[in-house]
């Protein structure tokens, strides 16, 4: 059985899967994008599988999704670069660590926001039920943990802050998995937009009925996944991803205590945040 020291390493101060190796994490600032690559930004479990999903649907063209770029070992570079087609990179990676080139060559990027209660509660099951991450016990130890940034990718307030004060370098886009949720049409179509893709409306129905999390999670049973080469990499079981897909989760997990240590750090954290305003955050 694999110890928590096997599955995660520090790198920069922020606990990573072994799944990334330093080696990769410390070459990435070596990679080189290309003025058409597109990024998938997220915190973990904040709907990454789902706006990947509803990129494919947008490209009529041959494109790649890969997996995240902060996933693998050194071989990684290369195997990006032999990507013959364009190229949808996801990550998980804070604004600080991202390779240099993204940003000098001006990449798209969407970053995908969930409100942070909800993703807590998310990440907390998918911790439980995976075999790549460490043993974390129960709610309340974890809860702590996510709080303190001691989870995978780190603090989600970082993460986030850390896009935001760069928003403008790369003109990212911000979506809302909630708006989403709420108004799948408008969503997909401030992306088309942003990626200057023309679709008429029933184009833009049919790649809301195709993404829905019911006919996402049926698909599920269909397909094999290899995990070295999906958006998660973190486990090669898809029933771990479509879990629920639900809003206001976290009003079962939270006590109330917690729930005022939440938002007393999210009041302090976020305080000069405009993204905040768009937040789907309940108190
Ligand atoms: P839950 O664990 O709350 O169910 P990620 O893709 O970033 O790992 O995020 C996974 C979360 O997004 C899971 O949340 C999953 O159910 C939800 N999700 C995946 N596809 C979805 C969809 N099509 N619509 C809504 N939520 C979806």
């Amino acid at each position: 059985m694999s110890t928590d020291s096997d599955l995660i390493h520090f790198f920069n101060g922020i606990p990573f899967t072994t799944r990334s190796s330093a080696e990769l994490l410390k070459s990435l600032d070596a990679f080189q994008a290309r003025e058409d690559d597109i990024l998938l930004v997220s915190y973990p479990k904040s709907g990454t599988h789902w706006l990947a999903e509803i990129m494919k649907h947008l490209y009529t063209a041959k494109v790649t999704l890969t997996s995240p770029i902060e996933f693998g070992d050194v071989s990684k570079l290369e195997e990006m670069d032999n990507i013959g087609t364009k190229r949808i990179i996801p990550t998980h990676l804070g604004y600080d660590m991202l390779p240099g080139d993204f940003k000098a060559k001006k990449c798209k990027a969407i970053y995908i926001i969930r409100n942070p209660k909800d993703t807590a509660v998310s990440l907390f099951h998918y911790y439980k039920d995976n075999p790549n991450l460490p043993t974390i016990g129960m709610w309340s130890t974890y809860f702590d943990m996510f709080l303190q940034g001691q989870v995978v990718c780190g603090s989600w307030f970082d993460h986030i802050l850390s896009w935001e004060e760069h928003r403008n370098e790369m003109g990212t886009l911000f979506l809302y998995y909630e708006s989403m949720k709420k108004n799948p049409f408008k969503s997909v179509r401030k992306i088309s937009s942003y990626l200057g893709i023309n679709m008429n409306d029933n184009e833009i129905h049919e790649i809301c009925k195709k993404t829905s999390f019911s006919e996402m999670k049926d698909n599920v049973e269909k397909e094999v996944s290899d995990p070295n080469h999906t958006v998660c990499s973190l486990t090669s079981n898809r029933r771990l991803i479509f879990r629920k897909g639900t809003v206001g989760e976290w009003k079962q997990y939270f006590s109330t205590k917690q729930n005022r240590l939440f938002d007393e750090l999210y009041n302090t954290k976020m305080n000069a945040s405009c993204l905040a305003k768009n937040i789907h955050y309940e108190n």
